[in-house]
């Protein structure tokens, strides 16, 4: 495959999902061919397994179920849109990929990151980012931010406690630790013109070395 694969990750509220948008068009300016998507979701059928996930009526769901309809819904995101893509030699932008997994599931649900990892590597059958953006925010913060936020809709996982949210902070950044090569942290509590540019460079210099 001769596209570039790269995930935007981290805690609810570090502004990665609009960073992510100003990015798609700066690159296309640039002259690069580039699509972003997102998970769970990105095509029908994600996005129907991801309104079973973050239904917020869906209270009994055991974590278990949680991780595996994540891991579903990103074979099935992967087959349909993410590997054409990068077939086509594109640049695929990711909102969210298996690192979610890892720090909330693995890590903050305690399912154990080495069990969803392994989950996660049957559905993903081998195909890793070459590049992950973490936007590294305090979870206080992005709650405080997204709670500022009257558009953003509310899911199942927002409801969770500041713990919950605290552990997968921990959690990514033990999923970083991991995943040194192809990790690279930004500081998100920086305005969005600065978290944009840093990024954008980020992205460049993986283009350039690859
Ligand atoms: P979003 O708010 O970034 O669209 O993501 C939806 C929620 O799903 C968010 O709370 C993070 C959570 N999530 C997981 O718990 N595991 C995963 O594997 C993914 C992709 C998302």
């Amino acid at each position: 495959m001769t596209g570039y694969f790269i995930t935007f990750e981290g805690p609810e509220g570090a502004g990665k999902t609009t960073v992510l948008g100003i990015l798609q068009e700066e690159l296309s300016k640039k002259g690069y061919d580039v699509i972003s998507t997102r998970e769970p979701g990105g095509i029908d059928i994600a996005e129907q397994i991801r309104s079973v996930i973050l239904d917020k009526n869906n209270i009994k769901m055991d974590g278990r179920t949680e991780a595996l309809l994540y891991a579903a819904s990103r074979r099935q995101h992967l087959v349909e849109k993410v590997i054409p893509a990068l077939e086509e030699g594109k640049i695929v932008l990711c909102d969210r990929f298996i690192d979610s997994s890892l720090a909330y599931q693995g890590y903050a649900r305690g399912l154990g990151i080495d069990e969803v990892f392994s989950i996660n590597e049957f559905a993903i059958n081998g195909l890793m980012p070459s590049l992950t953006l973490f936007f590294d925010i305090q979870p206080e913060k992005g709650l405080t931010r997204i709670g500022k936020n009257d558009e953003r809709e509310v899911n199942r996982l927002d409801l969770e406690n500041l713990s919950f949210h605290q552990k997968v902070y921990e959690g990514y950044l033990k999923v970083a630790d991991r995943f040194k090569n192809r990790f690279h942290s930004i500081q998100a509590d920086n305005s969005i013109e600065d978290v944009t540019k840093e990024a954008l460079n980020i992205i460049e210099k993986h283009l350039n070395n690859k």
